[in-house]
């Protein structure tokens, strides 16, 4: 079945069709304008929850904006469908699951159930077994298959199964136990592997194999590679691997055919998807750096941003405030990009971590319905840690043809307070997100005596967008607000562009296809069954494929 339906039935809510003539009655308003017409606009539309506070006033809309985006979001039933997804009703249509990564941080006593099932004292359970895993390791009381302890913990997986828990390994690592060594092997590069475990020793090492299907190319062969390196290293000895090797995934099967003990196996289930599951097990390599207590605390932080995404109402919901937003500058001004920029080194993977989250969420281009959408969904989302993006790509968010709306994430205290750092970052913040917004105008760069000829080249448009997130600083709890934040913010837009923000059917072909083809890399005859270009791409590296 082809998709025949172009779906414009967003585009009829009569709550869009007033944002876009809202939009036209107001597309020559610049934020000079909007802030001259209203002093007290930074504090109008501000807000602030769960310890984090948000400024999204520099962007091209007014408070009506806001409320008519708030119309839409009401429309499309986003309350409800939270509902939905807290308790368990399986929104995910394609899969037939229920999406419930905010049972994973959710109270013991609370009660979710899916078929009938509560799912919390499951979630529990498994906690508890990565906290006394933990204790072990690092305690030392857990040693390696010669009696040393282990001091090296290698996280092996990809995607959701390694970009949340490299993330919060760099966001915390100041919290992070720092005898201990932690890496991370995702790429089914080779040189991922060697070079992560080539000054290793594996009587020292654990390696965690995170997958939730157990079957990823990728994670399976990088988990092979590690079984052979740790035996050869190890004697041979095949009950090496029990000491050596855990595992996370929904798998059992998998996992236990693997050779890995399903005793020592942390599990989760198909109503937490990939991108989602940062505070399952796929967090133990988190909880071994950080300790159990700084995980409670994390999920303890991811709790409060869902209890404030469910029970505050939409106007100051930071989530539905931040997805609205989002939504405005991407449908309405047309945006493609969003640049996610932390002003904290420590979050140096989160723009990587946001890309999965958003992209592979709301990349989509059918409706729940099954019709092609005939709106814009997804963003591009990337970006770098501030300062250093501000002498690489800033340029282009400064000038270039295009305005990029920008998340700056801040925060007031460092976790490594030296001299006046802090200030200098900080104030560069604040610089940016001003000089996006109110740029400098010919006669102002002209008053500095600038000639003529170059008054094009040093004025600023400015009336670019830009969103301010400040918090007290990063820490455990921190980190669960703000990744939940993001996690809400991807199902508000879901929700309002109608789209199913969990599933991933588009990775799927280039997976099959790559199944196809590795067996002709060294096939001995010429491949001839591909396009023109696929095949002289194979048939050339082929004939130098061994030098
Ligand atoms: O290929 C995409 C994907 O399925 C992601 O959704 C997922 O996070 C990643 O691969 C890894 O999957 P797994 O945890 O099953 O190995």
């Amino acid at each position: 079945m082809t998709i025949e339906t172009t779906d414009h039935s967003l585009l009829e809510r009569p709550e869009w069709k007033a944002l876009a003539a809202h939009f036209e009655d107001n597309r020559n308003r610049t934020l000079r304008d909007l802030f001259a017409a209203d002093p007290d606009r930074g504090s109008t539309l501000s807000a602030e929850g769960a310890e984090l506070f948000f400024d999204f006033s520099k962007n091209r809309l007014d408070s009506s904006t806001i409320s008519m985006l708030i119309d839409l979001a009401n429309a499309c039933g986003l309350k409800e469908r939270a509902e939905k997804m807290f308790t368990g009703v399986k929104i995910n249509i394609t899969e037939d699951r229920a999406v419930l990564h905010t049972a994973l941080r959710a109270p013991r006593d609370t009660v979710v159930e899916v078929d009938g099932e509560n799912v919390i004292p499951h979630v529990h359970e498994v906690l508890d077994r990565m906290a006394a895993f933990a204790d072990k390791i690092r305690s030392g009381s857990w040693t390696g298959h010669t009696g040393k302890r282990i001091k090296n913990v290698v996280n092996i997986g990809i995607g959701g199964s390694d970009l949340g828990p490299v993330m919060a390994y760099e966001a915390l690592k100041p919290f992070s136990d720092r005898s201990m060594t932690f890496r991370f092997v995702s790429n089914v590069d080779g040189n991922d592997f060697a070079e992560k475990t080539r000054d290793l020793s594996p009587e020292e090492t654990l390696f965690i194999i995170s997958s939730k299907t157990f079957t990823t190319l990728e994670t399976m062969t990088n988990a092979h590679t590690a079984r052979d390196w740790s035996l050869a290293g190890l004697g041979g000895d095949e009950s090496a691997v029990a000491k050596h090797f855990v595992a996370v995934s929904t798998n059992a099967e998998g996992v236990g055919g693997f050779g890995i003990d399903t005793h020592n196996m942390f599990g989760f289930w198909d109503w937490v998807g990939g991108r989602y599951s940062m505070d399952s097990a796929i967090g133990l390599s988190t909880m071994l750096a950080i300790g159990p207590d700084h995980f409670q605390e994390m999920l303890d932080g991811f709790h409060e941003m869902d209890v404030h995404f469910r029970s505050t109402p939409l106007e100051e919901n930071l989530p539905v405030l931040l997805g609205l937003v989002g939504l405005w500058n991407r449908n309405f001004l047309g945006c493609d990009t969003v640049a996610v920029l932390p002003y904290d080194n420590e979050l140096c993977r989160f723009s990587a971590y946001l890309q999965q989250l958003e992209m592979e969420s709301n990349g989509k281009h059918v409706t729940l319905g099954g019709d092609r959408v005939g709106w814009d969904t997804c963003p591009v989302i990337w970006g770098e840690p501030g300062t250093n993006g501000q002498h690489a790509f800033y340029q282009m968010i400064h000038q270039g043809t295009k305005p990029v709306p920008c998340d700056f994430i801040c925060f007031c205290q460092p976790a490594n307070p030296i001299g006046d750092h802090q200030d200098k970052l900080v104030s560069n913040v604040f610089a940016q997100a001003e000089a996006l917004a109110f740029g400098k105008t010919e006669a102002e760069v002209k008053a500095e005596g600038v000639a003529d000829a170059l008054l094009p080249h040093k004025e600023f448009d400015g009336n670019r967008p830009t969103n301010v997130i400040m918090t007290q600083k990063l820490d455990p709890k921190t980190l669960g607000r703000l990744v939940a934040l993001y996690e809400h913010k991807v199902f508000t837009q879901g929700t309002i562009w109608g789209i199913n923000s969990f599933d991933q059917w588009g990775v799927e072909l280039g997976k099959v296809l790559a199944k196809k083809i590795i067996p002709e890399l060294s096939q001995s005859e010429t491949v001839t069954d591909h396009d023109s270009s696929t095949n002289q791409l194979i048939n050339r590296y082929r004939a130098h494929r061994l030098g």
